[in-house]
Formats: structure tokens, C-alpha cells, sequence
């Protein structure tokens, strides 16, 4: 899909429609009055009969008859001036998007009107609505033949862009549709079955990368992983034939800033292992590499984006599933730090491959660690599909994650990692145990996980309730989400800019 930008108006645009945005009980304003005027009024009649109330996600579709340049005029519904204004405007535009692609229209304008969306500066709009637009148009369907209508536009105009900022706004705008990009290349790795997305597969993905950016690889093998003492990591890999591998992307453009590291959970099929789990809906377990997608999502766009970072991207990628070789619960396993590990359930192997991946990035000398993870059910029952819990050892890492969260427009909310939490970790025979009950399941996780970090400024988010979406939405189909994709990427700029 071509992104443009125009100083021309919507009026003027000739494509295949255009797309204005108006507020709950607003009056009709600037370019949608314009329009209106254009049209003689055939808005503001709509409005009148009460066919456009300008509510969430609402959309219209007006044939202009030639009194456009474009045949289409949709007149899409933005909410009232509610609590979240941008969260909204990302959902519309999402929900614009697909009625377009589906009544076939190829070349899109954005007609703008941005000032009155409240609390709100005009570039975070547009960004909302271009990713919005982006994440709306993903259709899923990996395995399927030939589909009647393509997945994007062809072409996606942004029009009537002048005045002061002007600049910031196209700058917006590029960012957003290289983060929508990425957030549905996620979605497509999640999607694709677990055959396919096996941990070799994911390797592959970020050789492609590096092969077309300025990112460098390294591929750490299963004879590597174990040289380098990842006992907690090598145990989950050994119940499965494919290999395992430590993946590892590097984007360097700055030698004295803070060294950030993203690290993401790579299972690409979660069997529960010997502590198998119940087949009721196993098959989803392929979405345990979301962290993983995340991560090689947010590193393919830092990498288009000249952000100035020294970010290291990690996914420690395997199968967890049950054979003769298999860990086992009782084992205990010697992670990298050099930690002894009871393992109660070999379902909880999450944890132990980000241990060894944690600890080696601190040994990389990171500076700031921030995992992503499918990492329990737990998360689930606690904030449910919509939000992702937040924890770590730095308030100020905490905040950023969430802020970044915020812009990005993904839920994200913080749990507490108190020091009462720990002791349901410990055991009588190791060092720590790889489970602490169910009270605080998520927290126990955790905190864990902070065993294998050190002093090292560090933030996990566990994305377990919000990396599939279990029902089709108007402005998400049912699937992979991309969860963290974009918060990552808006972490990246923040960190880039200089934490307080
Ligand atoms: N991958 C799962 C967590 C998960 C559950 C992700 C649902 C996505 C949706 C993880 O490896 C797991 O199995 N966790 C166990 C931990 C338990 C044994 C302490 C869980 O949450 O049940
Ligand atoms: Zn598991
Ligand atoms: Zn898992």
C-alpha cells in the first residue's frame, strides 16, 4: 500500500473514496462541511433523519454523483468526547478501512479534520488512524487459495496536509504505517500454523530481515545454547526433534547510549509437555511465540525508522512437548546464571527459556531488558482479553512501558512485584521453583522471572490475554492481534529520546 500525502483537498481527490471523520452530536465542520456544501446538503439531511449520529465505529457511504472528484464519500462516526478519544479513532478507522477494501475501493483518501477530537494532539489522531487503518485491512486467511478482494489498498492518501504542523503529521503518518505494517506481520507469523512456524522458521524470518536492512544476525544453535550453559532452556527443548535456537537480531546505530534489549517468548507450540495440558483448544497453543513476533515485528520496523538505538532483539524459539527425552517435574535444572530450578510443571517453560535469555542479555551488556510473553493463564483471569499485565524492578522502565502502551493503543496495566509475593517460590531442594501455586500466578511468574535479571533495569509485560482475539470484531478479525508490536516499537522512540 503507497502512502501519499497532498496539500490537496478532499474535494479535489480523485480516487475511489474518501473518508471524513465526525464526533457524536458535533456540527458539521471545516472539510466535512465543505463536503456538505459540495454534496448540497446531503450530509447534514442524513443527519437530520437521524441516519448519521456520528456513534462509534458508524459508517456511511455516500455516492457522490459526480459533484467529488471521488464517486465515495464515507462519513465515519468517531464517538463522543469520551475517555479515550484516540483509542477510538483508532477502532474507526479500522472499521472504515475493511467497509472500503470490501466494497472494493483500491485508492483511499483521508479527508482531515483532526483538531476536534478532544484531548488529543493532531499527530497522535492521525497516527491512531493510519495504524488503525493498517491493522483494520489485515484479513488473516494464511492458508487459504486465492481470495476475491487483496488484502490493502493500493493507495492511501492523506489530504489537505499544510499549515504549521504539516510536518509532524507526515512524520506521524510514515511511522504509523510502519508500525501498522509490523504489527501484521506479527499477526501473520502468530497465524501461520505450527508446522510452518516451527523455531527454524522463525531463524529464517530474521535472516530475511537482517539479508534486507542494517540489522545483523545470529542464529545460536542447540550445541550453542548448551556450551553457553542454558540448562533451564535446553530442558524445555529436548522433549521435541526440531531444534531449538537462540535468536538474535542487532540494530546498532548508537555506541554511548543506554544498550535496550527485547526479549521474546518463542514457543512455537506449547503441548504442556509432560505436564500435558487438556485438549480443549491446545490448537491455539501455536500462539505461544507472539512474544517472539512481537519482538521480530518491533526490530523490523526500528530498523526502517533511524531511530539512533543500540537495541538488541532476542527470542529464545522451541517446541514444548512431551517424549522420552523430555524434562520432567522434579527435574532440576542449572540456568545460565547459575540459579538451580525445581521444575513442578513442565507447562510453566515459559519462564525458563526467557531465564537463560534474560541472563545472557544481561551478559550482553544490556542496560535495559524488556520481555514480552504468553506467559500465563493466570493474566488472564486477572485483566482478562483486554489488557496486558506490567511488571518489573525500575518505576521508571514500568512507566515508559505503559506510556508507550498508551500511544500505542494497546491496554497494558501494572502488577505488583511485592517482596510477600517471593516466598511462593521457594523450594526445599533448589534455588527456586518454576511455580508458585495459584494465588498471584502472574506476580509468581514475575518475579521469577527477576531472579535471572539481576540489577539490570528490566519490564516484562505478559501478553497472554490479549495476543489472540477470540471472536471477529468489525475492526479485528478473529486471530493473532500483534499484542506489544507497536508498544515495543513506541518504547524504542522513547528510550531512543533519553528515559528521565
Ligand atoms: N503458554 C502458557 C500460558 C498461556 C495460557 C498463554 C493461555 C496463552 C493463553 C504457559 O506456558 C503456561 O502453560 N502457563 C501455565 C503456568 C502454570 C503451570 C503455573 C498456566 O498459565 O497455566
Ligand atoms: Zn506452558
Ligand atoms: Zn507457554
Amino acid at each position: 500500500m503507497e502512502l501519499r500525502f497532498s496539500t490537496e483537498s478532499a474535494i479535489k481527490y480523485e480516487g475511489d473514496a474518501v473518508i471524513v471523520g465526525l464526533l457524536k452530536k458535533a456540527p458539521l465542520e471545516g472539510i466535512v462541511a465543505e463536503i456538505d456544501k459540495a454534496l448540497e446538503g446531503t450530509i447534514q439531511r442524513l443527519v437530520e433523519a437521524g441516519e448519521i449520529r456520528g456513534k462509534e465505529s458508524e459508517i456511511t457511504v455516500v455516492h457522490t454523483g459526480g459533484k467529488l472528484a471521488s464517486p465515495r464519500v464515507a462519513v465515519l462516526g468517531l464517538g463522543d468526547s469520551g475517555r479515550d478519544p484516540v483509542f477510538a479513532v483508532r477502532k474507526a478507522a479500522a472499521v472504515a478501512a475493511r467497509v472500503l477494501r470490501d466494497r472494493g475501493c483500491r485508492r483511499v483518501g483521508l479527508g482531515l479534520h483532526l483538531d476536534p477530537v478532544p484531548a488529543s494532539r493532531p499527530e497522535q489522531v492521525m497516527k491512531a488512524i493510519v495504524e488503525g487503518t493498517y491493522t483494520g485491512l489485515y484479513r488473516g486467511g494464511e492458508c487459504k487459495g486465492e481470495q476475491e478482494f487483496p488484502h490493502e489498498f493500493e493507495e492511501l492518501s492523506v489530504l489537505g496536509v499544510d499549515g504549521d504542523d504539516g510536518d509532524l503529521l507526515v512524520e506521524a503518518a510514515r511511522t504509523a504505517a510502519i508500525a501498522g505494517e509490523a504489527t501484521n506481520y506479527a499477526r501473520r507469523l502468530v497465524n501461520l500454523p505450527p508446522n510452518e512456524v516451527t523455531p527454524s522458521r522463525l531463524a529464517q524470518e530474521a535472516e530475511e530481515m537482517a539479508a534486507n536492512s542494517d540489522l545483523e544476525v545470529e542464529i545460536l544453535d542447540p550445541e550453542r545454547i548448551d556450551e553457553l550453559k542454558m540448562g533451564a532452556f535446553s530442558a524445555v527443548a529436548r522433549g521435541s526433534d526440531e531444534p531449538a535456537c537462540l535468536i538474535l537480531l542487532r540494530h546498532q546505530q548508537s555506541r554511548n547510549g543506554p544498550r535496550v534489549a527485547f526479549v521474546g517468548k518463542g514457543l512455537t507450540f506449547d503441548s504442556g509437555g509432560i505436564s500435558i495440558k487438556p485438549p480443549d483448544k491446545m490448537e491455539l497453543m501455536k500462539q505461544d511465540m507472539a512474544g517472539g513476533a512481537a519482538v521480530l515485528g518491533a526490530l523490523r520496523a526500528v530498523s526502517k525508522m533511524k531511530l539512533g538505538l543500540d537495541l538488541i532483539g532476542i527470542i529464545p524459539a522451541s517446541e514444548n512437548l512431551p517424549s522420552s527425552k523430555a524434562y520432567r517435574p522434579g527435574d532440576v535444572l542449572t540456568a545460565m546464571n547459575g540459579k538451580t530450578i525445581e521444575v513442578i510443571s513442565t507447562d510453566a517453560e515459559g519462564r525458563l527459556l526467557l531465564a537463560d535469555a534474560l541472563a545472557y542479555a544481561v551478559n550482553l551488556g544490556a542496560t535495559h531488558l524488556i520481555d514480552v510473553a504468553t506467559l500465563t493463564g493466570a493474566c488472564i483471569i486477572a485483566l482478562g482479553h483486554v489488557a496486558a499485565g506490567v511488571m518489573g524492578n525500575d518505576t521508571a522502565l514500568v512507566e515508559a512501558v505503559l506510556d508507550a502502551g498508551e500511544c500505542a493503543g494497546e491496554r497494558m496495566w501494572r502488577l505488583p512485584l511485592f517482596p510477600e509475593y517471593r516466598p511462593q517460590l521457594d523450594s526445599r531442594i533448589a534455588d527456586i521453583k518454576n511455580v508458585g501455586g495459584r494465588p498471584a500466578g502472574t506476580i509468581t511468574a514475575g518475579w521469577f522471572l527477576r531472579e535471572f535479571v539481576g540489577d539490570t533495569a528490566w519490564a516484562h509485560i505478559d501478553i497472554a490475554g490479549t495476543a489472540w482475539n477470540e471472536k471477529d470484531r468489525p475492526d479485528q478479525i478473529e486471530g493473532a492481534t500483534g499484542a506489544a508490536t507497536r508498544t515495543l516499537i513506541s518504547l524504542a522512540e522513547r528510550l531512543a529520546g533519553g528515559l528521565a
